[in-house]
């Protein structure tokens, strides 16, 4: 890149935030986690990576702190489906491959950590439902009553009243408020956003972990790309991992992570292989793609970072040795 483009992207900065990863010095360890939430997940996530532990146990961390927390996007807070019901969806994978996952689990506080449970002594990788909550409580989890955040609980009625029953598939980005709104229904209605962290240790090792409660409002039983592997999140620690946010049926459509990881293994950056899957989910239905929302988050195995998204509002939040601090995604529209 000559330095007149150089210059030029240094103008996408604002308010302190970085709009390019080029503009960053790669670094070990790091740990990034999408939307703004994502700064309070990296600080739990630091207080392991900063000591030399491992990334998994980092992304684990990171993942149950916003499980803790009353959101309206994850954990048992997090938006119900048109049931009414909340269910949580999560998958963990570390530097060897090793993944675990669940998906609509009810009434279980730590999806994430009972995702890692399944990666580490089941040979299997994904469990759902009963069978996933039934598994958790014969592994020391217990029930717990979803209490949904004030956000999930005020849509929901809302929803509630002119819905039809049907789950919302529209995301409408215009009513936005400033760079850091998440994105809102027709009605003004908040649409959830998946929190996805990926962490490289001192050692040089990557891990990745996702948990969400999943589209709003959506048919009971549906799930998203959150507890999909390749699709929500993808590490493969020789060049990089990736995760992903928003509309998950049409990241699993191409594989979404697994897609921006090959693109890293072909030698592209961070952010040119999100722009390219991306790219991919567009070209399917150009009509489409101007009414959903997409996120793709990458790190490379040299610790540089990028993401990118379909429309504007896409953020994320890196944290190195020096700061821990918010990013805006590029977008194609
Ligand atoms: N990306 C999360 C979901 O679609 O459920």
């Amino acid at each position: 890149m000559d330095r007149k483009k150089f210059l030029k992207l240094g103008t996408f900065a604002f308010a302190g935030i970085q709009g390019h990863s080029l503009l960053t010095t790669a670094e070990m360890p790091l740990v990034v986690a999408t939307w703004e939430s994502g700064l309070k997940v990296n600080s739990a996530a630091w207080k392991w990576l900063e000591t030399g532990g491992r990334a998994l146990d980092a992304v684990e961390a990171g993942a149950r702190f916003i499980e803790d927390t009353i959101d309206c996007c994850v954990g048992l807070g997090g938006f119900p489906d048109r049931d009414g019901i909340v269910t949580l969806d999560a998958c963990i994978m570390d530097e060897n491959a090793n993944c675990g996952a669940v998906a609509g689990l009810e009434q279980i506080k730590h999806p994430i950590s009972v995702a890692r449970k399944i990666m580490e002594t089941t040979p299997h990788v994904l469990l759902v439902g009963q069978g996933a909550q039934q598994f958790a409580l014969e592994n020391g989890f217990s029930k717990e009553k979803p209490e949904l955040s004030g956000d999930a609980a005020s849509a929901y009625k809302k929803w509630l009243k002119k819905s039809k029953y049907e789950p919302v598939i529209n995301i409408e980005n215009k009513k936005q408020n400033g760079p850091f709104a998440p994105h809102f229904f027709e009605d003004g209605s908040l649409n959830h956003d998946t929190m996805g962290l990926l962490a490289i240790d001192l050692k040089g090792n990557l891990s990745g972990a996702v948990t969400t409660s999943g589209m709003a409002f959506k048919l009971h039983g549906r799930a998203g790309d959150s507890p999909i592997i390749g699709a929500g999140l993808f590490v493969d620690n020789e060049y990089g991992a990736a995760t992903s946010s928003g509309m998950g049926e049409e990241v699993i459509r191409i594989c979404g992570t697994h897609l921006v990881v090959e693109f890293l293994r072909q030698g592209l950056s961070p952010e040119m292989a999100c722009k390219k899957a991306v790219e991919r989910i567009v070209k399917r239905d150009p009509k489409k793609a101007k009414e959903l929302q997409v996120g793709f988050l990458a790190i490379n195995k040299q610790g540089v970072h990028g993401a990118f998204a379909i429309q504007p509002g896409f953020v994320y939040a890196v944290h190195n040795s020096k700061e821990n601090k918010l990013f805006r995604a590029p977008s194609y529209f």
